[in-house]
């Protein structure tokens, strides 16, 4: 039984269990020199020797209870076939969608294109530096990869003009993105993944009239097909006004909170095991600081099951050595 298998199942744990949100990524000079020499981040995630040297990376670090696959929510969209890049100081750009396209993809071309994925998480769960540790497996939410593939890119803090104009292209894309995130998840927990995270980054930019449509009920299909698996399963519906409804309609094992959401108040309303909450940001301010605002996060969770994690990844500017500090003052509390 692992740490965090151990708070699922509702025990409060005596060490808080601790795992970071990008844990492996830009803010670690190996990554960065491995990134410098592969400017194709799509391929790169399709390495699966270095995807999996990757992964693998904070963990020799830090003592950390869970790897978390280094790949990226948008690989769904590629592997259906809508073509992606990656570009410095801008992000993800999207080509063009064509629903005739999407429609024809075979489940066997999808598993074939992402196969590498999977063997990366078969690498990373025999490696010993995961024994005992759990390896997490994720998803884009349906509603944050439709975001991506209709507005082309991040939408920072808002949706293009015309998001909502095609109703039935919407639902449409919808239908089918339920489908193969499915058959995305269904794979890594048989590749090796213990543990399905949902991230739903842009579950904050819908009004309460279109929440149910595109968050609420796709969501609560995913959660309930992961449960049907027998693997526990996280949410992440980052900048979300009522994380209490949310809760209480979908039933994750675990919600994740954002920085901007009150601890005090996610504690005295949720019944159920909590991850996550602490800005990033604090990550880039002094040891005194980041520990005043760790030990929030710890002392207010300290007899609820709790996961410890940021309120979103870490950022590319972070010293390795804060996080050292910090998986070190999580696991001596
Ligand atoms: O360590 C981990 O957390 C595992 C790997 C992981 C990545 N992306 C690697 C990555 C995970 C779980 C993700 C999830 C992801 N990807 C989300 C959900 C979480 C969130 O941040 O809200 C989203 C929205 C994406 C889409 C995405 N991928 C964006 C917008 C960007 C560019 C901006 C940025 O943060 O760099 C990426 C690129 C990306 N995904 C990088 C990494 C390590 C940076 C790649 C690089 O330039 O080196």
């Amino acid at each position: 039984m692992t740490i965090i298998q151990d708070c699922l199942k509702k025990k409060t744990t005596k060490e808080k269990p601790i795992w970071l949100m990008r844990q492996a990524g830009r803010y670690l000079p190996e990554f960065r020199k491995i990134r410098k020499l592969n400017p194709n981040f799509i391929k790169l995630c399709l390495n699966n020797k270095l995807s999996t040297q990757i992964t693998l990376q904070p963990l020799k670090r830090f003592e950390l209870d869970a790897a978390i696959v280094f790949s990226d929510i948008l690989m769904v969209p590629y592997a259906l076939n809508q073509e992606i890049e990656f570009k410095k100081n801008f992000g993800p750009k999207l080509g063009s969608l064509s629903l005739n396209t999407l429609s024809n993809i075979k489940k066997k071309d999808f598993l074939q294109k992402l196969n590498p994925i999977y063997k990366t998480i078969n690498k990373v769960k025999k490696n010993n530096l995961t024994k005992n540790k759990d390896v997490i497996g994720f998803v884009g939410a349906p509603w944050t990869l439709l975001v991506y593939m209709i507005n082309k890119h991040s939408p920072k803090k808002k949706l293009i003009k015309d998001f909502f104009k095609d109703k039935i292209l919407l639902n449409e894309i919808m239908f089918i993105l339920d489908k193969f995130i499915k058959i995305h998840i269904d794979q890594q927990i048989k590749s090796g993944s213990t543990i399905i995270q949902i991230f739903d980054s842009w579950a904050g930019l819908l009004n309460k009239k279109d929440l149910f449509n595109y968050v609420y009920n796709p969501t609560l299909k995913l959660v309930n097909y992961v449960k049907s698996l027998r693997t526990p399963v996280v949410c992440f519906p980052r900048g979300i006004e009522n994380y209490i409804d949310y809760t209480n309609f979908i039933k994750p094992d675990v919600i994740s909170i954002d920085y901007e959401v009150d601890p005090k108040y996610i504690l005295k309303n949720i019944k159920i095991p909590v991850q996550g909450g602490l800005n990033p940001k604090f990550l880039l301010s002094s040891k005194e600081n980041l520990k005043k605002e760790a030990l929030k996060y710890l002392d207010l969770f300290k007899d609820h099951p709790y996961i410890f994690n940021l309120g979103h990844g870490v950022m590319p500017q972070t010293k390795p050595d804060m996080i050292d500090y910090l998986v070190k003052l999580v696991k001596d509390y």
